[in-house]
C-alpha cells in the first residue's frame, strides 16, 4: 500500500505571524472548521504560552474539532510545555510542538547558549513533553542552516526522549530543492533511530521554492509529512502552500505514489475564507485558487478546451471547488433557502440569531443587487460573524458628494462604544473623504499602509467591492476587510474593522520561525 502523505496546516499558527493577519477566537474557530471539512491531518491551532488570547483559541479549537488533530506550539521549556498542554487537556488526539534553535548562529546571537546547553535543553524539554503527550513533535529551528553533525547528536537523543515527528525547518527560506532533499536524506541516513520517527518539512518561501523545497524533502528525503499554509498565508514571502502540495502530489500520482487524505473540493472554499478573514488578497494568477487559475482567454487555449478538456487542463477546477459563479438566491428568496445555502457552502452559525442576522442583512443587499452568488453570501456571513464579537466602533450612516471639477465631501455617523459620532471632511476622493472625516473625529494617529479593492465576484460593475485597509499603530500591524456594493461603505467598514481590532489588546510574544 502507498504511503500516506499527512498534510500539517498552520495557517493558525505560522500563517498568523504574518503581520496583519492575527485572527479573532471566532474567526480562527470558523477556519478550523473548514480545515475540519478539507481533512487535513494535524492542525497547529496556535502557541498557547504566547498569550492569553491564544491560549483560548488552542482550547477551543481543541475542544470543537474532533476530525483532525490539534496541535500547540511550545518553546523548549516547561513552562511552555505545560501550558500547551493544559490549552490541548480534554481534547481528541492532540499534538505538542516542541522547537528549540540549533544554526550556530541562532544559539550564539538569538538564545546566547553554547551547543551542550542547546542539546541538554531539547533533550529533557522532549522528556517532559513525552510525559504529558504520547504526540510531541520536534523542530530544531532554523535547521537547515545548522551542522548537520550537530543536529544527527540533537535528533537522535529527542527520538530516544520519545520524540514523535521530527520536522526540520527552513525557517528563513534559504534551502534549495535537491540540497534541502539530501540533507534530509543524510539526517535519516545517519541517525541510528530515524526509523522511530515520522519526518516533516517545514519550508519558508523567501525565494518562492518552499513548495519545491517541500516536495523535494518528501520525493529525495523520504519525508511523510508536509507542513504548509492555506494560500502560503505566513510571515514575509509566507509559507508552503497547501493547496500547491496537495494538487501536485494529486495529479502526479504516477511520481509521488503517496496517499492523501485530503478532499480537495474544499480547497477553494478554504483559501476564500482564509483570504476574506484576513484581508490578505489572493494574486489572480496564483495556482490552484487565483481567479485566473483555469481560465482560459486565449482563442487557441479555448478552442482546444472545448475540442478536448485535457489538451491544455491537467485538473478540473470543480475537483478544487471552484463552481462556476452562480445565481443562488435573489430579493424573493426565502429564509429556508439562505439556511440551505448557508449549509451547502458550510457555513456553520452558532445560533438562530445569528442565523436571521445574516438574513435580515441579505435581503437588505438582495434590494441592492439584483443577484446574489456564493461569494456575496460568504462576504456577508464574515461580515455577520464579526458583529457576534463585540464591536467597538460601527458604521451608522454615510454620505457623499463628488462631482467633476469639485473637491469631495463626506459626511459619516459612527458608533464608539454607546457614543454616536458624526464627522465630516473634504478630501481627494470620496473614499479619502470618509476615511479623513472618521479620523478628525477620532484622532488615531494610525500610519495606512495598505488600501485595497476587489470585486467579490469578477466580470461586472454590480458586484460587491471588497475593502482591505492595513493600519500599523503602536508597533501592531492590523487588517480590517468590509463589503458592500457601494466602495466608498465598504472603504469606511473596513477601516473601523481595522481600528476595531487595534482597539482590542491582542497581546502577544513573537514567535520565532
Ligand atoms: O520556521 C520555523 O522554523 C518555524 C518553527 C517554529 C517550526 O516555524
Ligand atoms: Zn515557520
Amino acid at each position: 500500500m502507498a504511503d500516506k502523505l499527512i498534510i500539517f496546516d498552520t495557517t493558525l499558527r505560522d500563517g498568523e505571524q504574518s503581520p496583519g493577519a492575527s485572527m479573532t477566537k471566532d474567526e480562527k474557530l470558523r477556519i478550523a472548521r473548514q480545515l475540519e471539512r478539507l481533512k487535513v491531518d494535524v492542525i497547529e491551532a496556535g502557541f498557547a504560552a504566547s498569550s492569553n488570547g491564544d491560549f483560548e483559541c488552542v482550547k477551543a479549537i481543541a475542544h470543537a474539532i474532533k476530525e483532525c488533530t490539534i496541535c500547540s506550539l511550545a518553546r523548549a521549556n516547561d513552562r511552555d510545555i505545560s501550558r500547551a498542554a493544559e490549552a490541548l487537556a480534554g481534547g481528541g488526539s492532540t499534538r505538542i510542538h516542541l522547537f528549540l534553535a540549533t544554526s550556530a548562529l541562532h544559539m550564539e546571537k538569538k538564545l546566547r547558549m553554547t551547543p551542550e546547553q542547546v542539546f541538554e535543553q531539547a533533550k529533557l524539554s522532549t522528556r517532559f513533553a513525552r510525559n504529558l503527550s504520547g504526540d510531541v513533535e520536534f523542530s530544531p529551528e532554523d535547521g537547515y542552516r545548522s551542522d548537520p553533525d550537530f543536529l544527527c547528536r540533537v535528533l537522535e537523543a529527542v527520538i530516544n526522549e520519545g520524540a514523535t515527528t521530527i520536522n526540520v525547518p527552513d525557517t528563513v527560506g534559504y534551502a534549495i530543492p535537491e540540497l534541502y532533499g539530501r540533507f534530509l536524506l543524510d539526517l535519516r541516513t545517519r541517525i541510528p533511530n530515524s526509523d522511530k520517527a515520522v519526518w516533516s518539512v517545514h519550508c519558508h518561501n523567501d525565494r518562492g521554492m518552499a513548495v519545491a523545497n517541500s516536495l523535494a524533502g518528501v520525493m529525495i528525503g523520504g519525508a511523510r509529512q508536509v507542513e504548509c499554509t492555506i494560500n502560503g498565508l505566513g510571515e514575509r514571502a509566507g509559507n508552503c502552500s497547501l493547496e500547491e502540495v496537495v494538487m501536485a502530489v494529486k495529479t502526479r500520482r504516477d511520481y509521488f505514489g503517496l496517499e492523501l487524505g485530503i478532499d480537495a473540493t474544499q480547497i477553494v472554499p478554504a483559501s476564500r475564507l482564509v483570504a476574506q478573514t484576513t484581508g490578505f488578497v489572493v494574486q489572480p494568477n496564483k495556482a490552484v485558487v487565483g481567479a485566473n487559475a483555469f481560465a482560459h482567454a486565449s482563442g487557441i487555449h479555448q478552442d482546444g478546451v472545448l475540442k478536448a478538456r485535457d489538451t491544455y487542463e491537467i485538473m478540473r477546477a470543480e475537483d478544487v471547488g471552484w463552481a462556476a459563479n452562480k445565481i443562488v438566491l435573489g430579493k424573493l428568496s426565502g429564509r429556508n433557502a439562505f439556511k440551505q445555502r448557508l449549509k451547502e457552502l458550510g457555513i456553520e452559525m452558532e445560533s438562530e440569531a445569528e442565523i436571521n442576522a445574516g438574513f435580515a442583512r441579505f435581503k437588505e443587499l438582495a434590494d441592492r443587487k439584483s443577484d446574489i452568488f456564493d461569494e456575496d453570501i460568504v462576504a456577508l456571513m464574515m461580515d455577520e460573524s464579526s458583529h457576534a464579537e463585540p464591536e467597538h466602533y460601527r458604521l451608522l450612516a454615510l454620505s457623499q458628494h463628488s462631482e467633476m471639477g469639485e473637491r469631495p465631501h463626506a459626511s459619516v455617523a459612527f458608533a464608539a462604544g454607546d457614543a454616536e459620532h458624526h464627522a465630516e471632511s473634504y478630501g481627494n476622493g470620496p473614499v479619502d473623504a470618509s476615511l479623513k472625516a472618521i479620523e478628525s473625529r477620532l484622532q488615531t494617529g494610525a500610519e495606512m499602509l495598505l488600501y485595497s479593492v476587489n470585486a467579490i465576484t469578477s466580470g461586472s460593475t454590480e458586484s460587491q467591492g471588497e475593502v482591505t485597509v492595513r493600519l500599523q499603530h503602536g508597533g501592531r500591524v492590523v487588517n480590517g476587510v468590509g463589503a458592500d456594493p457601494d466602495i466608498v461603505v465598504a472603504s469606511a467598514k473596513a477601516y473601523l474593522s481595522a481600528l476595531n481590532k487595534l482597539h482590542s489588546k491582542i497581546e502577544r510574544v513573537a514567535a520565532q520561525g
